[in-house]
Parts: C-alpha cells; structure tokens; sequence
C-alpha cells in the first residue's frame, strides 16, 4: 500500500526537473497524478512512461503564466476523478544572476507572473475543491533564496519569500477546513534549471554551489520529492505552515564563499 493511495495529485512544470521526479514518487505511492507544464512533448512521454509501468497519470497542457490555464487544470481533474487531494505549486523559472537595478520591467513581471501569481492562482481554484471535501494539501516550492542572500537573485528570492509567507498564512485561514498548506525549500538541485544557469554564468557557479553546502554536493530532485510526498501525504496530518528546506545544510551555514564575488 502506497503513502498516497487513491489520492488526486496535480504537479505544475511536472514534465521536468524537481516536478518530474515529485511526480514519478506520487505516482509509485499510488496517487493517481495529473502531470502539467508547457513542455507538452516531454510530458505527454513522460505520463506514457508511467502508464506502461501500471501507474496511473494524465498529461495536462497547463501554462502556469495563464489564468484559464490553471482553472481548467483543475477543473478538468475534479470533472475526470470527482475529487481532488494534492496540489504542488511547482513550476518557477529562473531570471537572475544580474544586480537588482539591470532588470528590466518585463523580466521582473514575467518571473513574478511565473512564480509567484501562479501559485496564488493554482491555491485559488484548489481550495473550493478542497474546502468542499474537508481535506487537502497543498504543497509549494519555496527555495533556500527564500531565507538567505545571493548576489544577483533579488527579484527571485523575493517571490519565493512571498510564497513562504503565503504559505503561512493559508496555513492559518484554511486550517480549520483541514486544509494543510506548506512549502519546501530546496538548496541547489541538479535539475536542467540549474544547467541553463551554469551555461548562463559559467561553471565557477557550479563550484561555488558544492562549497556552499556543508553536505559537500548539490541535491537530487528525488530528495525533494521525497519531501513532497511526505508532506502531501497522511503522515503529515499534522503539519501545516510549515516550510521544510531540502538543502545540505545551505540555509545554517555562515560559510563565506569566495568564488561568488
Ligand atoms: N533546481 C534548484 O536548484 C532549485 C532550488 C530551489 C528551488 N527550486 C524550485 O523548484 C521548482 C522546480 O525547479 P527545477 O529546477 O525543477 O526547474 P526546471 O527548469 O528544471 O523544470 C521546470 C519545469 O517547469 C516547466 N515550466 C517552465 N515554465 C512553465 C510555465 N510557465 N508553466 C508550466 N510549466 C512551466 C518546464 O517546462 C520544466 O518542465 C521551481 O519552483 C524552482 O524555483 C529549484
């Protein structure tokens, strides 16, 4: 018996990365799983995969930049399954690694429509669902850029910081629905996000990121699935506003590492 069985689980920027392998892990736990991104190619391959090995998935295109997108996401799974148990806030891009004042307008609205916009949108059509059912968990990704300071990442870490607060405070309103909200902040994660920054800014980055985490590694994306199936799952039937950082250690280390400045 899986950690999810029987549960309804939709994943946003779930054909890659982080949401792929949270994906795969809820699927293996027997959530039913409604993969979303934009990349339709590789998520429609990737819910095959799952299908052939017995799992149960669907492939949703969902933009999560467009309102309609999101609302028929979950409008089409609760149509299709009649309930609706796991939502995780995934899909993030990554604009930075220049100073704050050589960002230009549109860069900052698309990272915050991506980002931040969207998981107020994905929360705001799941918690009627929710709300309805008298449970649910919603997951969001956060980032260790949420708690500590990086040169380059302001507009970024300041989404993620306001998905941290977010998080807390529907924590605090949709409780009594018993509703659990709560996020993750993963450290660095060997994830094709990560790749285009390397290729963006070159591979002293890289470096750097192994130095910064007293675990000596940058993580995998199964370690922060791991966190995400926890969270969403029974065994966390009492936590909520909680963010769970998936970080070797980044976030309490006072470490000073030379090769990022
Ligand atoms: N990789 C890391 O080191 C790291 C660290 C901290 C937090 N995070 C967070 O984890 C999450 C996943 O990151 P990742 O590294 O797996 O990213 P990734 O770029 O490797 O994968 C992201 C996935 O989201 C999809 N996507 C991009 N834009 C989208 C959109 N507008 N609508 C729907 N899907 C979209 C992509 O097609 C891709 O499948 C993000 O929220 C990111 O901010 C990542």
């Amino acid at each position: 018996m899986g950690r999810l069985e029987n549960k309804i689980a939709i994943i946003t920027g779930g054909a890659d990365g982080i949401g792929h392998a949270i994906s795969d892990a809820m699927a293996r736990e027997g959530a039913h799983v409604f993969v979303s991104d934009i990349d339709d190619a590789k998520g429609s391959a990737f819910v095959d995969t799952l299908r052939r090995a017995g799992l149960k998935a669907d492939y949703v295109h969902c933009d999560v930049a467009e309102d309609k997108d999101i609302a028929d996401l979950i409008a089409r799974t609760v149509d299709q399954t009649g309930r609706f148990d796991i939502l995780v806030n995934n899909a993030a891009i990554a604009i930075g690694g220049m100073p704050v004042h050589e960002m230009t307008d549109e860069q900052w609205h698309r990272l915050i429509a991506v980002n931040l916009t969207s998981v107020f949108r994905g929360c705001k059509y799941a918690l009627p669902h929710m709300i309805r059912q008298r449970s649910g968990a919603i997951v969001n990704m956060a980032s260790a850029q949420g708690h500590i300071g990086l040169d380059g990442w302001t507009a970024y870490a300041g989404a993620k910081g306001a998905v941290m607060a977010m998080t807390r405070q529907m924590a605090v309103e949709f409780g009594p629905h018993n509703v659990r909200v709560n996020s993750i902040s993963p450290g660095t994660i060997n994830t094709p996000m990560n790749e285009k920054v390397i290729a963006d800014l070159g591979e002293n980055v890289a470096r750097a990121w192994v130095k910064m985490h007293p675990l000596g590694r940058i993580g995998n994306p199964e370690e922060v699935a791991e966190a995400a199936v926890y969270l969403a799952s029974d065994a966390a039937s009492f936590t909520t506003g909680v963010d769970l950082r998936v970080d070797g250690g980044l976030c309490v280390t006072p470490r000073f590492v030379p090769d990022l400045v």
